[in-house]
């Protein structure tokens, strides 16, 4: 990222001085999704790209702050009980909300930031803005007295509480825990991870962005979520004995055992989340092999069971995979919360230039403009820049 970008802003938007600068990215999920508030593993890695900021405590009760991409200067007062009205300064109103309630003694500040992860991309671009925040905050007024796993549950929080996203944890998991060259499994249960170094030999993954806009605020986002726990109620309900709390401690025969007090969408639901979580361990095993054609096949299973029983891709995005499919690359499908945004796909070296080629001719024919190609680099988590 271009630091120079967010320092000549600093200054000339500020007083003229100069502050720290952090960074925190995007991220983006081999395996595992819609799983994290089942309670059921994801596999995500940190990318190199996200949201840079300068921050410098300025001596008021005042916090001032300028979207460098927006170009939109916000302020608002550190005790205000209601915080900004534009979306993007209300991430950070959450964020401090969230960090003043656990004890940090936060007062005002100049920040200056810009983003160069797609928004609305599926590559979590919001958890990025929140986990920078969280992460310089903690480092300037908290002496980092908060774990990683607090930063991470402040984003989530900010979700929930002041944007309406009833996410899970792996997006603000991905953005603080990230580092180069790694994904991570997490148990979004027991919160136990495990670093994996991804450095397939002969494939390449790519992100190929349909610019389908995604916005999980107000979104079927939350409805998918409801479902789930609808589910879980009445899987609970029969099954007293088995102390069921979410999908991630069900199974199949008991799925079925409730199939006819259950509306056939909520059913479709479940199946896709309760197959989801096989496949997450499925690939682990199989990337321990290094058997990159079980791991792309799993990719397209993922894909037909977010598209057809989760219900959450677009025409645009199911294109993009069955040219995938056509191409012969190892795997492919939606990656994120879906409705919009990204597919990943696992691609053999030797289908790459044919592959990228293929997709944005064809796609751009039919939809008037090529997907943005995103070269997957895995980088660093939250971390101070300079
Ligand atoms: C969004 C949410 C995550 C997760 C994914 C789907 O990115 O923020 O918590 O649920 O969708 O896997």
């Amino acid at each position: 990222m271009d630091i120079e970008k967010v320092r000549s802003r600093f200054i000339k938007h500020f007083d003229g001085q100069t502050g720290n600068i952090y960074m925190s990215p995007g991220r983006i999920n081999l395996i595992g999704e819609h799983t994290d508030y089942n309670g059921g593993y994801v596999f995500p890695g940190a990318v190199d790209k996200g949201i840079m900021a300068e921050i410098r405590p300025n001596g008021t009760n005042t916090i001032m702050l300028y979207s460098i991409d927006l170009k939109d200067r916000v302020e608002f007062s550190v005790n205000d009980p209601k915080g900004p009205r534009a979306t993007w300064a209300r991430y950070i109103y959450g964020v401090v909300r969230e960090m003043l309630d656990r004890g940090i003694a936060i007062a005002g500040f100049n920040a200056a930031f810009y983003g160069d992860v797609p928004l609305g991309a599926g590559m979590s671009s919001s958890a990025a803005l929140e986990s920078c925040f969280a992460f310089a905050l903690n480092d300037l007024f908290g002496n980092n007295q908060l774990s990683k796993w607090d930063l991470a549950l402040i984003g989530q929080a900010t979700e929930h509480k002041y944007i309406g996203v009833n996410c899970g944890i792996m997006d603000q998991f991905a953005s603080v825990f990230g580092q180069e060259g790694k994904l991570m499994r997490l148990d979004c249960q027991s919160r136990e991870f495990e670093y994996f170094p991804f450095h397939p030999k002969g494939y390449k993954l790519v992100l190929l962005n349909s610019k389908v806009k995604h916005e999980l605020v107000g979104s079927p986002y939350n409805d998918r979520r409801k479902s789930c726990e609808h589910v879980v109620e009445v899987i609970a309900k029969k099954h007293p004995d088995c102390n069921i709390k979410t999908l991630r401690d069900c199974n199949f025969d008991q799925l079925e055992s409730v199939k006819a007090e259950l509306n056939e969408e909520d059913f479709k639901r479940a199946r896709y989340v309760l197959g989801e979580k096989e496949r997450v361990l499925a690939v682990c095993d199989a990337l321990e092999r290094d058997d990159y054609a079980t791991v792309g096949q799993k990719m397209f299973e993922t894909h037909e069971g977010l598209s057809k029983d989760y219900d959450v891709s677009c025409e645009e995005l199911d294109y993009l995979n069955d040219i995938a499919k056509e191409c012969g690359i190892a795997g492919s499908r939606i990656m994120g919360g879906g409705f919009g945004g990204c597919t990943i796909n696992l691609v053999e070296d030797s289908l790459y230039d044919t592959f990228i080629q293929t997709a944005c001719e064809k796609f751009a024919q039919k939809y008037g403009h090529a997907p943005e190609v995103i070269p997957i680099v895995i980088g660093q988590g939250s971390h101070k820049v300079c």
